[in-house]
């Protein structure tokens, strides 16, 4: 289940219709997403992440904000986006920048995490590296026999971000290498406009 707001632009109603569609054909993970962000040495590097929220916001997913992503959105907003769906013959690119989520609303989603989420959310420091992972675990298990569930809260590590896309493209799989692709530029009017692109 994704969360879903206020739809109305054209591009967002188009990643929506197809999302609706993955999810109705009980596809495994119909809402994960790659994510590449950029180093301050123009490394790029992507992991998928799963897409929590859509709205003419954005496209919304959850992490930690001091991960090696965290770290680079920090210095680099731009990101891009992209999901296939096998079984659809669909790709959707995103291109767009990032900006983290209201505190109120990354608040709102931790506290629906279960439990052992959220703990595990404050003891793992996302992307450092560990020298076992039954230490993370202990340390997971002292953590939950020394606090009570009321007084877990959300770190400020850990949160949502929204990716505000510039540009998206759908991609159609058709037979004979005749693939269709529909590119939507977010134009400096604020309008968006469409083109088609060759495959
Ligand atoms: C199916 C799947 C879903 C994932 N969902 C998330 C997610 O929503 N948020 C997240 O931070 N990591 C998620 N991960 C883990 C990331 O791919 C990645 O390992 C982690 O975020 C650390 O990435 P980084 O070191 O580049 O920051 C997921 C991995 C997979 C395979």
């Amino acid at each position: 289940m994704i969360e879903k707001g206020k739809v109305s632009q054209e591009p967002f109603v188009e990643i929506l219709k197809i999302l609706e569609e993955a999810e109705s054909a009980n596809l495994v993970d119909w809402n994960a997403m790659n994510i590449a962000s950029v180093d301050q040495k123009n490394q790029p590097s992507s992991r998928i992440v799963l897409l929590k929220k859509i709205s003419d916001e954005g496209l919304v997913f959850y992490t930690n904000y001091n991960s090696r992503k965290g770290k680079e959105i920090e210095l680099n907003p731009k990101v891009a986006v992209n999901f296939w769906w096998r079984e659809l013959k669909k790709q959707v690119r995103v291109e767009g920048i990032i900006e983290k989520a209201s505190e109120e609303d990354s608040d709102n989603y931790f506290n629906s995490r279960p439990l052992k989420s959220r703990v595990s959310a404050i003891i793992s420091n996302q992307s450092s590296t560990i020298s076992s992972y039954k230490d993370l675990t202990n340390q997971i298990d002292i953590y939950l026999d020394q606090n009570d569930e009321s007084s877990i809260k959300r770190p400020d590590h850990c949160g949502l971000f929204i990716v505000i896309p510039n540009a998206v493209e759908f991609w159609q799989e058709r037979d004979n290498r005749t693939h269709e692709r529909l590119k939507y530029i977010l134009e400096d009017n604020q309008k968006w406009s469409s083109h088609l692109l060759s495959p």
